[in-house]
């Protein structure tokens, strides 16, 4: 019995693998094709350290509960033999959860930093597509991409690919389960640490929190961390003139993004002279960008409530 017969069709002069001689095509159509880019390597800077954080000291125990469990993996393994009860044990998966602006996509820079590697960050514009099957492709690649760099897994804001209507731009229920199966396989094969963000993660597929070791909640900053975050946004104190306690009375409600806002806006309002030596930030111009981002962000909490009753009336 003949176990091979001659290809029919003439074989392009690079055609190496078995699954080229089978399809000549394919090996071409790769070439052209170029790998398509589903996620950004970060690479974290020394002003990204755990320790620039200013954090409830909960939050803090946990990130290095956290960061002490995946340092002594080893160690656990040897004692434990963990992987006898949980199979992908060298896999951690961490969720940060909590207002924006709080934080979590500054700690898991953080952790990244502290771990020696970069971050590889999901683009959920380039993951989810529209063509069949193409979705659960990118995912795969995303964790191939990933473990070849070496990197931590990092679905920031995560929710549209996390949640339990995995967001797709392919309606068809098939392909919904496809990707999810895809996104729970690859995670159970994926030996590194992975980082999920959101600000509210009651949408979350329940067989992805299944498989989270440990949720950090991140919270608003008290009225002592906003003025710790005031003194870490105005790096040069020496033009700055300010009252640090009635700033941080004033910012009650805002968090550290909102802070960040507020000093950045000061800075630019107190850069206005043409001669930089006269350049200064006052207490006046702190006061009025916090009244300006406290005002915008009871705006728009003003409209989400007007949004939820209309909802709540159709439905
Ligand atoms: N806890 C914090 N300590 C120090 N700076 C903070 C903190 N939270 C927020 N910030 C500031 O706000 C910016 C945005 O924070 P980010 O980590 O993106 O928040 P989140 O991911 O929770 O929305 C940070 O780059 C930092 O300048
Ligand atoms: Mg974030």
């Amino acid at each position: 019995m003949p176990t091979t017969s001659a290809p029919e069709i003439e074989l392009p002069p690079d055609a190496a693998t078995a699954a080229d001689h089978r399809n000549p095509r394919r090996r071409r159509r790769e070439t052209e094709e170029p790998t398509p880019e589903v996620g950004i390597l970060v690479q974290p800077e020394p002003r990204h350290h755990l320790d620039k954080l200013i954090l409830h000291p909960e939050v803090k125990r946990d990130i290095h509960a956290g960061l002490r469990a995946l340092e002594i993996r080893a160690d656990q393994e040897r004692i434990w033999n963990l992987s006898a009860i949980q199979p992908q044990q060298g896999r951690c998966i961490l969720n940060f959860y909590g207002p924006p602006g709080t934080g979590k996509t500054r700690a898991a820079l953080g952790i990244a930093l502290r771990l020696s590697k970069p971050l590889y960050q999901i683009d959920y514009s380039a993951v989810i597509s529209k063509y069949l099957g193409d979705t659960a492709k990118h995912i795969a690649l995303a964790f191939k991409q990933a473990r070849e760099q070496d990197a931590v897994l990092f679905f920031d804001e995560a929710d549209s690919l996390l949640s339990k209507r995995v967001a797709t731009g392919e309606s068809c229920s098939t392909s919904i389960n496809q990707n999810r199966n895809c996104l729970m396989q690859e995670l159970d094969r994926f030996d590194g640490v992975v980082i999920v963000t959101t600000n509210l993660f009651e949408n979350y597929d329940p067989a992805l929190l299944r498989r989270i070791q440990r949720h950090i909640k991140f919270r608003l900053p008290d009225a002592s961390m906003r003025r710790e975050l005031f003194a870490l946004h105005l790096p040069n104190p020496d033009r700055v003139k300010a009252d640090y306690a009635t700033l941080a009375a004033l910012s009650r409600g805002l968090s550290g993004g909102d802070i960040l806002n507020v000093c950045l806006n000061a800075i630019h309002a107190g850069s206005v002279d043409a001669d930089p030596a006269k350049w200064r930030v006052t207490q006046e111009l702190l006061e009025q960008e916090i009244r300006k981002v406290k005002q915008a962000k009871s705006e728009h909490t003003g409209q989400t409530g007007k949004k939820r009753r209309r909802i709540g009336f159709s439905s």
